[in-house]
């Protein structure tokens, strides 16, 4: 994959992972109506590629841009802390969701951890958008971008396209038809 593809790739996760935090919150602010199924999926997701496939590519982009820039740091430092933050929040909504017998307590709380994963995720996102994708654009030339992608293959979505999961059929739908409402919502404009 070519140095742009990659940078590209890296940023249209970023656009579909802003859709799903709007599910999220979606659900999270209906409070004892939200969808839990559909919180689980979205965490199920997020837990399972974004977190295992976009961050450790990342990470690779980190180091690589360490090396060319020491002076770069502190602020790497940012982003591979974050990562592992968002994994640990990840985990333990995860785990708040699958635990039996859920009451309204258990609920509200489940509501107020995916409001703080939505916000950290934002936050996050916002934050490489701003640092290190430009700098990466910068810095990095074709051998360390051949040297990314060869150490870490992207596997297909499951969520979408060629690689879709049965797991994520119901998300998906949901997924669809709130991108097909923003479009129609942009014609409308
Ligand atoms: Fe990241
Ligand atoms: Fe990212």
């Amino acid at each position: 994959m070519a140095t742009m593809e990659t940078l590209e790739k890296l940023l249209q996760e970023h656009r579909e992972a802003a859709r799903l935090m709007d599910l999220l919150e979606e659900q999270a602010r209906s409070g004892e109506n939200g969808d839990l199924a559909l919180i689980c999926d979205i965490m199920h997701y997020m837990t399972h590629y974004p977190d295992l496939f976009h961050h450790r590519r990342e990470d690779a982009v980190l180091r690589a841009l360490a090396l060319k820039r020491p002076d770069a740091t502190p602020w790497l430092g940012r982003v591979e802390r974050e990562h592992a933050q968002l994994a640990d929040a990840g985990r333990a909504l995860m785990e708040l969701l699958r635990s039996p017998g859920l009451d309204d307590q258990g609920r509200r709380q489940i509501c107020r951890q995916a409001l703080d994963y939505t916000g950290l995720l934002r936050a996050h996102m916002s934050y490489e958008e701003r640092e290190l994708f430009p700098a990466a654009r910068a810095w990095l030339d074709a051998p360390d971008w051949e040297e990314i992608d060869r150490a870490l293959p992207c596997p297909p979505d499951p969520l979408s396209g060629m690689g879709a999961s049965p797991r994520y059929q119901v998300l998906e739908k949901q997924y669809r038809s709130r991108l097909a409402w923003l479009i129609d919502g942009d014609r409308a404009d």
